[in-house]
């Protein structure tokens, strides 16, 4: 229905994944073009529920054309999701989806920003009534806020020397447009390697911008307490920092450090994480769409007493 907006990765895994009771409540936290949800949709009865999360105006406007009374869209940040639940009545749920980071329509939607193949504001909100913006990030943010980022989230390597040149250029000119900032980095770019260079610069801002990182971590910390026992979690994403925190999340009961142990001995985690090793696309999947390469899904499931 809405493929030309966003063609859902690992679909038949992630839905596999979610082991659907047809009554059961799910969550899917990331709406985008809906393609997962409609097809957890195929797998509920009557009785059943679905929750599509997405801060997005525009996944909410492809959320209008599910008729289905099982159904219902929260347009928020998923970092909020037991408040909203909440708020309709739901204290736990049978399993929920994340597909992190932004669909393809927001990429390929040059007015938003996101994109380095076409000139626009330096926008990069997924939620366009927040404050903050790509370019808030760009002008605004000191030198070494912006090396940390560049090299943290875009893994760029030259970030120091590119954290500099930005704060110099911004004495003179400000940057208002996502070509203004391209023609700076073409400077810094390795020859023959551009694109992937723009590619992680903008990722890395992206990330700032939405505070991806903030809000994955939110949403893991209160994921124990929203899904029953016996519960699913399923999480895909896109890059190693969401990927690590994922892993440790399932692994360790935290984001971030080691385990806890109660007095005997029993490792104190919410999780028990059914694939060790995350899964990744098919052959067929990565010919077909290229968005799925670097896709890694983790999938886990909720322990009884929060021990093993
Ligand atoms: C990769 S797309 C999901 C695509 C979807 N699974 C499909 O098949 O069409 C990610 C979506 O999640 C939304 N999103 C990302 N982070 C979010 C957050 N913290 N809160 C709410 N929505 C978020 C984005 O706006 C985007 O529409």
């Amino acid at each position: 229905m809405m493929a030309e907006y966003h063609v859902p990765v690992m679909l038949k895994q992630c839905i596999d994944g979610l082991n659907i009771k047809p009554g059961g409540i799910y969550v899917d936290l990331t709406f985008g073009g809906g393609g997962h949800s409609i097809e957890v949709l195929k797998y509920l009865s009557a009785e059943g529920q679905l929750y599509g999360f997405d801060q997005d105006d525009d996944a909410r406007v492809n959320a209008q054309q599910i008729e289905n009374r099982s159904f219902t869209f929260i347009q928020a940040n998923f970092r909020y999701i037991k408040r909203y639940l909440k708020l309709h009545g739901v204290a736990q749920v049978d399993g929920i989806l994340a597909d992190l980071g932004i669909s393809s329509h927001q990429i390929d939607e040059v007015s938003r920003g996101f994109s380095i193949r076409g000139d626009a504001e330096l926008d990069m909100r997924m939620d366009r009534s927040s404050q903050k913006s790509a370019k808030t990030v760009i002008n605004e943010y000191d030198e070494k806020e912006l090396h940390k980022i560049l090299g943290i989230y875009g893994e760029v390597r030259n970030a120091k020397t590119l954290a500099a040149a930005i704060v110099s250029h911004r004495f003179s000119n400000s940057f208002d447009t996502t070509f203004q900032l391209i023609e700076l980095l073409k400077h810094f770019a390795p020859r023959g390697r551009e694109n992937k260079y723009f590619a992680q610069v903008f990722q890395a801002i992206r990330i700032e911008v939405n505070d991806e990182m903030g809000a994955l971590e939110e949403f893991l910390e209160q994921s124990a307490e929203v899904i029953k026992p016996g519960g699913r979690l399923v999480v895909m994403s896109y890059h190693s920092l969401e990927d690590r925190m994922v892993k440790n999340y399932i692994n360790k009961g935290k984001v971030f450090g080691e385990v806890e142990k109660d007095f005997f001995g029993n490792e104190l985690k919410p999780f028990r994480a059914i694939n060790r090793k995350p899964e990744t696309a098919s052959q067929q999947e990565l010919k077909e769409n290229s968005r799925s390469r670097s896709a890694k899904l983790r999938l886990a499931e909720r322990i009884e007493n929060g021990t093993e």
